[in-house]
């Protein structure tokens, strides 16, 4: 069973000013300035309803799964705001933290308008509870910031520029939708992204070849199971002419890099 460390506060306290932590300190100004309020989306205005229901559900098929995600995130990023022995982290983890319940809302409020009810894959609810209850904080960093938020950041932006360029009357609400997920969610999964890569690279800076090695198996397995799901799931993918295919090896370059940045193969 996974219990989640609290850093001793004393100890918190006594290193912050001589941490050093430029970058997570550029990130933790960029989080605040970038806070949204869901709230601002028009939602009266969405209009789904001449949207062809196989479409529809098709698309409420992939917001359920990423509602999902973003609901292990919130989790995941709360576990890490109680580990985390450097006030710096703790600061831009309680950032994350509150863009998490936000993500959350916004895909809540998404699925409520679209009205096409769509469960979570189960395999992918197994998943994402082997990774937030993962033993360690590098495990949890590398299985939520790295592979999945990864993942997700990867579909957003491209789902997201499509439906932003959708310039068919009917679609409009698509189109709205698009914006948010490329300007907003997106650009929130960004800070996520390049503090999960940090904090990773350092913590694998200290481990010896063996444990090194069983990490990258770990990934290895964890990185072909969230692949194998997405694959799965491009039946949503196609529904709206992308390419699933193509879509596919553009998930699996971006993993790859993801983690070759943070020292892992
Ligand atoms: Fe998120
Ligand atoms: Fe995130």
């Amino acid at each position: 069973m996974t219990t989640t460390m609290t850093a001793p506060l004393i100890e918190v306290a006594g290193n912050a000013l001589r941490t050093g932590a430029p970058d997570v300190e550029h990130l933790y100004e960029l989080s605040k300035r970038r806070q949204w309020n869901a709230s601002d989306l028009p939602w009266d205005s969405l209009d789904f309803s001449s949207v062809p229901l196989e479409l529809r559900r098709g698309f409420a098929d992939l917001l359920a799964q990423t509602h999902h995600g973003e609901l292990g995130a919130l989790t995941a990023s709360a576990r890490l705001v109680q580990s985390d022995a450097r006030l710096m982290d703790k600061l831009f983890g309680a950032t994350q933290v509150a863009d998490e319940a936000r993500h959350v809302e916004w895909f809540s409020r998404l699925l409520f308008h679209l009205d096409a009810p769509a469960p979570v894959m189960p395999a992918l609810a197994a998943f994402i509870d082997d990774v937030t209850q993962a033993g360690d904080d590098l495990h949890l960093l590398v299985g939520m910031n790295i592979l999945i938020e990864g993942l997700a950041q990867t579909l957003m932006l491209h789902a997201g520029r499509m439906l932003r360029e959708i310039q068919v009357e009917e679609l409009r609400s698509f189109q709205l939708v698009g914006t948010w997920l490329v300007e907003r969610v997106a650009d929130d999964e960004s800070r996520h992204l390049a503090f999960g890569i940090q904090r990773v690279r350092a913590l694998v800076e200290t481990l010896d070849t063996s444990k090194r090695l069983k990490l990258e198996d770990e990934v290895q397995r964890w990185t072909e199971r969230l692949m194998a799901l997405t694959r799965e799931h491009s039946a949503g993918v196609v529904a709206f002419g992308l390419d699933g295919d193509e879509l596919m090896a553009r998930c699996l370059a971006d993993t790859r890099s993801r983690l070759q940045l943070a020292g892992l193969s």
